[in-house]
């Protein structure tokens, strides 16, 4: 990836004359099943230009309660898009059709203040890396297009689902209206992310980057990262999967609280409580053992995620070392 970065032809990407650029955005849009992306700087952005794009100051935004753009975007819908914002408590990241409806289905007459905009998460990063069967999508979206919202993905980790379901990412991306795709997670990219979608809300969509501050010069530098990893780390992300059930499986083995059902993908989180410690205590514990797990938006849960820097020795010190530092030794078999 560094060759990549250091060769990439580039060009002033305001003027839409960046060849590296342009390259990613067409490989991205064919990627997500869309006709058009956009090259970005963040997927925070590229949310927040999404919700833009759907909806007017004064509109609803509806997500699931625990989603990023609700809870880790600072605000950024009241503030970018004037939003009000009604978050369904959803299970595994996922919110039912009937939910739905119940939140949009309520407006008795025009002049009320109307939901524009779903933002559905997948994987969902709160719930742990969970993933939505393509069904119960098709269902949520389904009540969206009858109430009028426009359907935003925000498939941070989109690439994860679709390697973990084993369909196209293209086949979860084009049941959107506009979808974000970050190449700086599993894909493993320095930064960028990606914003798609149809033509015309695209061409929008250009605009708003240039207002965001998003649009760049020479990025060419680091959308080359972005085509290495479109190449190189797509199907490698199955072996991150891989390596984050058997963290799951042995911990469990070893009594570290872990729930089985909810590792889907590349992360694995410990309820730290039935140990009796805190969120805190239990990082500070790991670390002094030389294992870094990272705090989740749950009181008392951590989180391990397997990447392309975690290799198999890396799994297998963390599975002697982890139950021994949060003393899961006594609940072994629970
Ligand atoms: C689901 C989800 N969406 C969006 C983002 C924002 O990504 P970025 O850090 O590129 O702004 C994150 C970051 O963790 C995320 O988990």
């Amino acid at each position: 990836m560094r060759e990549a970065i250091a060769a990439a032809a580039v060009g002033d990407e305001q003027y839409r004359e960046d060849p590296t650029v342009n390259a990613l955005q067409e490989r991205a849009a064919a990627l997500l099943g869309q006709e058009r992306a956009l090259f970005l700087p963040t997927a925070t952005m590229a949310n927040q230009i999404a919700l833009r794009l759907h909806a007017r100051p004064g509109d609803v935004l509806v997500a699931e309660e625990l989603s990023h753009v609700l809870i880790y975007e600072f605000g950024g819908p009241a503030v970018h898009a004037g939003l009000i914002t009604v978050g369904i408590r959803g299970e595994r990241g996922r919110l039912t059709a009937d939910q739905l409806e119940a939140v949009v289905g309520r407006s008795a007459y025009d002049v009320d203040q109307r939901a524009t905009v779903l933002s559905v998460e997948n994987t969902h990063n709160s719930a742990g890396g969970t993933i939505w069967p393509l069904d119960e999508l098709d269902a949520v979206i389904a009540v969206a297009h009858a109430h009028g919202l426009g359907v935003h993905l925000d498939g941070a980790r989109l690439v994860n689902a679709a390697v973990a379901q084993g369909v196209a990412v293209a086949e979860i991306g084009s049941r959107c209206d506009t979808v974000t795709l970050c190449l700086s997670k599993g894909l493993g990219c320095p930064l960028g992310a990606i914003l798609a979608g149809p033509d015309d809300l695209m061409e929008r969509a250009w605009r708003e980057k240039h207002l965001f501050g998003g649009a760049m010069r020479q990025a060419g530098i680091v959308a080359a990262a972005g085509l290495y990893a479109l190449d190189h780390h797509v199907e490698r992300l199955a072996d991150d999967h891989a390596r984050a059930r058997r963290l799951a499986g042995a911990w469990h083995a070893a009594g570290v609280p872990v729930d089985l059902e909810q590792v889907q993908t590349n992360f694995v989180q410990i309820d730290v409580a039935p140990l009796g410690l805190g969120r805190r205590e239990a990082i500070d514990r790991l670390g002094a053992a030389g294992v870094g797990l990272s705090a989740t938006i749950h009181e008392t849960v951590i989180r391990a995620v397997t990447h392309l820097d975690i290799g198999d020795d890396d799994v297998e010190r963390a599975i002697e070392l982890v139950p021994r530092a949060l003393g899961a030794g006594d609940r072994a078999g629970a």
